[in-house]
């Protein structure tokens, strides 16, 4: 039997421009992308080179900083105007943006219904933000960029949101349909599906988004060993959870709390409200006992992030951190396929080296 396997011979082949791609990182929240985007330039040889990055939340800025150290900064991406677009934002090659999600998500439509507030691109603060992307793309020029987002942008306003940012970002660049890939598929053992959207000033391929590469994940390998007794929740809280779920029933309305077990293959989404009362993931703690919550270590970790990681701030905030995050284990490949693909795959990509 023929066995082969790839191995990047990059670094003898790229220019000293490519071997340090410029980046800037948008919504950049705790650094998702970019710790993903560094992760795949490691593993191709390549250096990180990130230019900017912005961000308006003080506290996302404090766990940015505290990993990301000395990166230039514009704190309210709307403080740019159009005319200064090409002074104030460096060159870059790729240009990242995990723009706010919430007048998309299903959640985030109801509320803003609930406050009789505009949703999608009607929301004034922050359903026009991509807006703001697409004018940067269109004067900086990037030769490729990432945009990531919550499933439901695929069906916000019967598909004609995800038209309408497609047919902008096409008018300059090549931009194959979108993918909605789960982070359960690429090792991390939560459901999380995101959609991607990948552009390129140039086509020379068709871009491949990558494939799912585990079946087999367990909850348990991201818990804590030693959990903190300030997670198992309160009787109080319990009672509640419980007392909600059965109204929930009676009335048909889905099934309230979830109960998780260390030997599930993955929990649900983790959202940014998790700190409120834990409802998407309780730990089963035994029969009899009050279940836990995570804790926001616990939920890095299923995002992908490493231990390394620095969370230098309140739990509250890193529950909401960690919840708007990025699983990194996907962004990581889909960026290993952007640099594959701007690094022009036929001259540079693959050495198959045949063995047996
Ligand atoms: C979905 S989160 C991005 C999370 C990020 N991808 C990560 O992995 O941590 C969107 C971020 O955009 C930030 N944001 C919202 N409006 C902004 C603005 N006008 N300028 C800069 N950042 C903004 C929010 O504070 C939030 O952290």
């Amino acid at each position: 039997m023929n066995l082969y396997f790839r191995c990047y011979s990059f670094i003898n082949n790229v220019t000293d421009s490519m071997k340090k791609l410029k980046s800037i990182d948008l919504f950049a929240g705790v650094g998702g992308m970019r710790l993903s985007l560094n992760k795949a330039l490691k593993k191709m040889g390549l250096e990180d080179n990130c230019k900017l990055y912005s961000e308006i939340n003080l506290y996302c800025r404090q766990t940015y900083d505290a990993n990301f150290p000395d990166t230039p900064l514009i704190k309210d991406i709307k403080s740019i105007q159009r005319k200064d677009i090409r002074n104030k934002i460096p060159d870059h090659d790729i240009l990242l943006a995990g723009f706010p999600c919430q007048p998309f998500s299903k959640a985030g439509i109801s509320n803003r219904n609930f406050l009789k507030r505009p949703h999608g691109f009607n929301d004034k603060s922050q359903g026009n933000l991509f807006f703001y992307i697409l004018e940067i793309i269109n004067k900086k020029k990037p030769k490729a960029f990432l945009l990531e987002n919550v499933q439901h942008l695929q069906n916000y306003d019967n598909g004609n949101a995800l038209k309408l940012i497609l047919g902008s970002l096409r008018k300059n660049y090549y931009v194959p349909e979108p993918e909605i890939l789960d982070a359960k598929d690429f090792g991390l053992a939560q459901q999380r599906r995101r959609i991607f959207i990948v552009g390129f000033l140039k086509k020379n391929a068709n871009f491949i988004y990558p494939k799912p590469t585990y079946k087999n994940t367990k909850v348990a390998d991201f818990l804590d060993c030693h959990p903190k007794k300030k997670y198992i929740i309160s009787d109080l809280l319990w009672e509640s959870h419980q007392k909600r779920r059965k109204r929930n029933e009676m009335a048909g309305k889905g099934f309230g709390y979830k109960m998780t077990y260390p030997a599930d293959r993955f929990t649900r989404t983790i959202s940014s409200r998790y700190f409120k009362d834990g409802g998407e993931c309780l730990v089963y703690r035994g029969k009899n006992n009050n279940p836990r919550m995570l804790s926001p270590r616990e939920i890095f970790r299923l995002q992908g992030f490493p231990e390394s990681f620095k969370i230098p701030v309140s739990n509250t905030q890193a529950y909401q951190q960690a919840g708007n995050a990025v699983p990194i284990s996907v962004v990581e490949k889909i960026c290993i396929n952007i640099i594959d693909y701007l690094l022009d795959k036929e001259k540079n990509k693959t050495l198959k080296l045949k063995a047996g």
